[in-house]
């Protein structure tokens, strides 16, 4: 297979080009390596893929059709997609709008353009993201649940990127399947993530603020579990019927609801330090709670999570210690 992976210097991106290239697949790399969090990070990442077969990597705007669809031309054998760029975080959202606007519906319909005049494209699967169920009570999170209410911009934006990638499939039957990711975490984790954060300030002895006077609660989803279910979905892609678009959207999460006060005792045990919590009232565009009812992938794919936040947390700590070179 060749396959196009967008933000392939992102969190999610590398892991999941990473695993397609040990598997011998051709990767196609695309990212802006914007500064949304430390360049010096990205460019990590890029740097532990640069040397493999098979991998070339090109840094483009996806807001930017042309440039974008010049780097694609040259590659008419790419036959899935897997994209995940994206202007990610919701609390961002709230202070830059813009780069919203752009990298993910400008940056998503581009995709889909470009999807569409691939000949030989046969699934694209991309990310979409648990804050689509937004003000809903109702847990787990199902994907037969209403997503009409979201709380912050960027829930916005990527339920309108499910909206265009279902138009897409049924005007041209492409293929595609949308993930709803459910906070992802592990090493070579973002630096915006709450997790990073509150590594970073607890070994500085700095407090840490905790929102809603920590009464939240996160289904925490190991990367290497990520990365297995992405691909397990790649390789599935939907087939439609005469009436139906060959699109699915599916949630992938530890089906677990983890306390926020569970995970800054985790972090304290590996780390080896106490935090100084600073609670505060909940932030604008957050929700309390997320939970991922994750039926629909386990049956299509038989994906089921197997990394236990009290295996994952440690294994986070341990690699944010040494990138740190704490
Ligand atoms: N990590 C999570 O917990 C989580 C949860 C829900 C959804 N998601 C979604 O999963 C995807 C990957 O997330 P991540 O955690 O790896 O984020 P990330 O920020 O680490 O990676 C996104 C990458 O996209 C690139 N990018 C942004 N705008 C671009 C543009 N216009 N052109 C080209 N590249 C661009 C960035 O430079 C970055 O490297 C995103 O779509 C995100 O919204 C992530």
């Amino acid at each position: 297979m060749t396959i196009l992976v967008t933000g392939v210097a992102g969190f999610i991106g590398y892991h999941v080009a990473e695993a397609l290239l040990d598997r011998g697949e051709e990767v196609i790399g695309v990212d802006i390596v914007n500064d949304y969090y430390d360049v010096k990070l990205k460019e990590a990442r890029l740097d532990r893929l640069v040397n493999k077969s098979k991998y070339s990597f090109h840094k483009v705007d996806i807001a930017c059709h042309k440039a974008t669809a010049e780097v694609v031309s040259k590659y008419e054998r790419i036959d899935r997609i897997i994209h995940l760029a994206a202007q990610a975080g919701v609390r961002y959202s709230l202070i830059n709008p813009d780069a919203y606007l752009r990298s993910n519906l400008m940056g998503h319909a581009t995709i889909l353009e470009i999807a569409r005049h691939l000949p030989k494209c046969r699934h694209m699967v991309y990310a979409s993201s648990s804050s689509v169920y937004g003000m809903n009570t109702k847990l787990p999170f199902s994907v037969n649940d209403r997503t009409d209410a979201p709380s912050s911009l960027y829930a916005a934006t990527k339920k309108a990127d499910e909206l265009m990638s279902y138009c897409y499939s049924h005007l041209y039957g492409l293929p595609q399947t949308g993930l709803r990711f459910f906070t992802v975490y592990g090493p070579w984790g973002r630096p915006d993530m709450a997790m990073y954060i509150f590594c970073k300030k607890i070994s500085a002895g700095e407090p840490i603020p905790v929102f809603n006077n920590g009464d939240m609660a996160r289904d925490f989803t190991y990367i290497d579990d990520i990365v297995r279910g992405v691909i397990a979905t790649l390789y599935n892609p939907p087939s439609g019927s005469h009436d139906t678009a060959p699109h699915r959207l599916l949630n992938i999460g530890n089906h677990k609801a983890e306390p926020l006060m569970r995970m800054i005792e985790l972090i304290e045990i590996a780390l080896g330090k106490k935090a100084d919590i600073d609670f505060k009232s909940m932030q604008p565009g957050d929700i309390k709670e997320s939970f991922a009812d994750i039926d629909s992938i386990f049956d299509l794919t038989g994906f089921k999570p197997e990394t236990t936040i009290e295996v994952g947390i440690p294994k986070f700590v341990d690699w944010f210690k040494e990138y740190e070179g704490i």
